[in-house]
């Protein structure tokens, strides 16, 4: 089975495309929540009953780019990621959250990897995370601006995530942190990559 990983792109609300990617992104991420409840800071529960502008605000927001997982469903779906995004079934996902053109500091944020259960340990986790490091990588670093560094944030316990992270060289920079959402109180383990 052939798997490839794509970028979303930034497309207009009206764009009936732009629709059916939010409406995938949702139902993933809700599985996600679902799937793991234990490996994330936020909760299905309160993630279930958001308005679609949630999502759209999400797909749109300028800063956050969406690498997708998609399982191929042919040799022949298409010339371009948009029509392989479309044709093939979306089986993980993970989110950067880069830093904006002010920052000094340029820090990108990993966020909220996710491969369907179906999927995992066939290294795919592994690619989704080499992803992440090229598109750091890629991402031009203004002059002056120091190089730049990705960080991402394990919940306690989530000892094959961090493992991942760690075989692909990221290091712990806190392994006592503290994330807190809704009211709730986490305990994380932060990690970091130079690029
Ligand atoms: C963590 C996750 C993304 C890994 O995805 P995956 O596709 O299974 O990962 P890979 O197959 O690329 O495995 C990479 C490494 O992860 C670790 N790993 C994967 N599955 C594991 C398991 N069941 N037990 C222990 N370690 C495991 C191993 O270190 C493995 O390296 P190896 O193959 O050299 O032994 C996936 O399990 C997942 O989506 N989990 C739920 C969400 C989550 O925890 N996200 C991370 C939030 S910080």
């Amino acid at each position: 089975m052939a798997y490839s990983i794509h970028t979303l792109p930034k497309l207009d609300q009206a764009d009936t495309t732009f629709q059916e990617f939010s409406r995938r992104l949702k139902n993933l991420r809700l599985q996600s929540l679902k799937a793991d409840p234990d490996k994330w800071v936020s909760i299905y529960d309160s993630e279930v009953n958001q308005p679609d502008d949630f999502w759209w605000n999400r797909l749109q927001d300028s800063q956050a780019i969406h690498h997708i997982l998609v399982k191929n469903t042919s040799e022949s779906d298409g010339p371009d990621s948009k029509s392989v995004l479309l044709a093939g079934e979306w089986v993980g996902f993970v989110v950067i959250i880069v830093p904006d053109a002010e920052n000094k500091s340029p820090e990108y944020l990993m966020n909220a990897l996710y491969i369907d259960t179906q999927a995992r340990g066939i290294g795919l986790g592994k690619r989704m995370v080499r992803q992440v490091i090229d598109t750091v990588r890629k991402h031009e670093t203004k002059a002056g601006q120091a190089p730049p560094f990705c960080t991402a944030s394990v919940r306690h316990g989530n000892d094959s995530a961090l493992a991942l992270y760690r075989k692909l060289g990221f290091r712990v920079v806190n392994a006592d942190g503290i994330a807190e959402k809704e009211g709730r109180k986490y305990r994380t383990i932060e990690i970091r990559y130079d690029i």
